[in-house]
């Protein structure tokens, strides 16, 4: 199959990290996210948290043809049409949505839908998600809960996110069921604000580092 879902999936799981990002200021999202690619992340997870981010979403799609700019937060059909729409490569939701998630598979583009109970997990990929979205991932249990499920829920690969940061990544990253980490620590507000980019960088190069040695390639 071709499409705009083609390789999006293996290419998550090679990075190993979804900076998740919400544009506040949507005058930021390219500097920011160039600064993501300089850190060798060329991944975004674009929150529809903040007003213009379908926007957003758009212009680094057509600014970044070849990164994966995906959208995050996406709570229903209209808006999950709206970024597929924009080229949006992924779409991520806190929750599972069935209606969501058929309209993302339909156009091939791959959804993570969110998840944090077993019997959630198991509707997600039951609805055909290649990759679930643990979250929010600290409160529900963190790691253990990953390791819990991964015996009975074998078909499941997660995307822990809610509460990672670079002191716990390497636990949730050294995890067989483990495909990617999300979290928005790489982009901290405080460089936002202060256009202090090059920090940026060095915190998604930083997470990147990380997750190779805990996968035993560091
Ligand atoms: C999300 O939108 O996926 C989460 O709010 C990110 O969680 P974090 O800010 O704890 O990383």
């Amino acid at each position: 199959m071709t499409g705009p879902g083609t390789g999006t999936v293996a290419t998550i799981a090679d990075l190993g990290v979804v900076p998740v990002v919400t544009f506040t200021d949507p005058a930021l999202a390219e500097p920011v996210f160039e600064a993501l690619c300089s850190g060798g992340l060329p991944v975004v997870e674009v929150t529809l948290r903040a007003p213009g981010a379908i926007d957003v979403v758009g212009r680094l799609v057509d600014a970044f043809p070849d990164a994966i700019v995906g959208a995050g937060t996406v709570l229903s059909v209209e808006d999950a049409t709206a970024v597929m729409d924009n080229g949006a490569r992924f779409v991520v939701s806190p929750l599972t949505d069935p209606a969501v998630m058929a309209t993302c598979l339909r156009r091939g583009v791959p959804v993570v839908p969110g998840a944090c109970t077993p019997t959630e997990v198991h509707k997600a990929t039951e609805a055909g998600a290649e990759l679930v979205k643990f979250f929010p991932a600290e409160p529900m249990g963190g790691r253990r809960f990953l390791q819990a499920v991964a015996g009975p829920l074998p078909a499941a690969r997660f995307v822990p996110t809610g509460g990672l940061n670079a002191g716990n990544l390497a636990g949730y990253a050294a995890l067989p069921n483990v495909a990617a980490c999300g979290g928005s620590w790489m982009v901290p507000s405080s460089a936002l604000a202060e256009r202090r980019y090059g920090d940026v960088s060095k915190l998604a190069a930083e997470a990147l580092a990380i997750v190779a040695q805990a996968r035993g390639r560091g």
